[in-house]
């Protein structure tokens, strides 16, 4: 067993959900052979523990595109975050801007741009997917242009939904889905009533205006599966690029190639990520994916990374393998669910921590120090 935060959250996550939604947080692609690696390569990462290098004070803090961030974590875009606690994505916002860190807004998020950007005191990063329906992505980005998002987060990695098996055996997909899961929710009465009832509307608001009369679940994960784009390719990030002005992150990368075709057509940073296991089974863990691209493109762009990190001292590792910033995607969510704004204002708290011993061991005063040097190699 795995003693962290995110483990403690996660427990109690699935104590507090409906099966449909924790199983949908929890799970993977296929046999989740990726999911299972990112946490395991990663804490199979030894760290070097160095003594007597006198750091009274350890620095946290770093910058991306000009803006500073307390610690090198963001809160990562996962969608139908509203349907695991009551407004979800605001609460999110709100925790990652009192512990002043970014939080990444998913194009599928139950909130829309609106409700999240208004309850939110620093601007938020957005999300989005390349859809067929160029016409909403055009509006879409004009929305997030007007309630002042700073970055656009662009996700590559979903031309077409990986199979997500546990999805069809838990209800939130497949026969009498409906009915399933509300059986399921009337065994979590504290989330029926918190959530299920007090955290209405469910719609996803982003997209809520482009489906008319259709309102239940099935019609909005219809509406995406239908407008997942298996044809985009780097023609369509020129178009966002000619479009979106402000800071452009591609995410989804885990191939050296395609990191430098992200710095070719103009990208201001990119994400090795492979949707936290939820697309290709079988593909690298990000922590083996990671060093060959941070290498590749060096400082043409920022190179962000998520996939498996549960604690603070995997974050850590993601920073010595090149990444210059982790987005945490179930480690969030999970304490979300749990405990709302306070569990995920409390997540990164304990990863600060963690992150602040892990340094002053490993002799790294400043996130500028965190390189190879504080790994073993074996
Ligand atoms: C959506 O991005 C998902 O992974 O379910």
């Amino acid at each position: 067993m795995i003693i962290s935060a995110a483990s403690d959250y996660r427990a109690a996550a699935r104590r507090r959900l409906p099966r449909f939604l924790f199983d949908y947080i929890d799970g993977g692609a296929g046999a989740e052979e990726t999911l299972r690696a990112n946490c395991a390569d990663l804490t199979a990462i030894r760290l070097r523990q160095r003594v007597l290098r006198g750091a009274a004070d350890v620095d946290l803090s770093t910058q991306w595109f000009g803006r500073s961030s307390t610690l090198p974590l963001l809160l990562g875009p996962v969608g139908l975050t509203g349907m695991f606690a009551r407004r979800g994505e605001a609460q999110m916002a709100r925790a990652a801007a009192r512990v002043g860190v970014p939080s990444v807004l998913s194009t599928v998020s139950v909130c829309s741009l609106e409700e999240v950007a208004g309850q939110s005191a620093e601007p938020i990063w957005f999300q989005l997917y390349v859809l067929k329906d160029r016409a909403f992505m055009r509006e879409v980005l004009e929305r997030a242009r007007a309630v002042g998002v700073s970055t656009l987060v662009f996700t590559v990695d979903l031309p077409t939904p990986g199979p997500r098996y546990r999805d069809a055996h838990s209800g939130l997909s497949g026969p009498n889905a409906t009915m399933r899961r509300l059986l399921q929710a009337m065994t979590r009465p504290r989330w029926a009533w918190d959530v299920g009832l007090m955290g209405r509307p469910h719609d996803l608001g982003n997209i809520s205006r482009y489906l008319g009369r259709r309102v239940g679940l099935e019609d909005y994960i219809g509406w995406l599966m239908a407008n997942m784009d298996p044809s985009i390719g780097w023609a369509d990030i020129e178009w966002i690029r000619a479009f979106w002005k402000g800071p452009m992150i591609i995410k989804g990368v885990l191939d050296a190639e395609d990191a430098r075709d992200a710095v070719r057509f103009g990208a201001d940073g990119l994400v090795v990520s492979n949707h936290g296991g939820r697309q290709l089974d079988g593909a690298l863990s990000t922590a083996r994916a990671l060093p060959r691209i941070a290498e590749a493109v060096r400082d043409d762009l920022v190179v962000f990374a998520d996939s498996g990190v549960r604690s603070g001292l995997d974050a850590l590792r993601m920073l010595a393998l090149g990444a210059k910033g982790v987005l945490l995607g179930r480690a969030a969510v999970y304490a979300l669910a749990a405990d709302g704004q306070a569990g995920v204002e409390n997540v990164l708290r304990i990863f600060a921590n963690e992150m602040r011993v892990c340094m002053t061991l490993t002799g790294a005063a400043s996130v500028a120090d965190v390189n190879s040097n504080i790994l073993e190699v074996s």
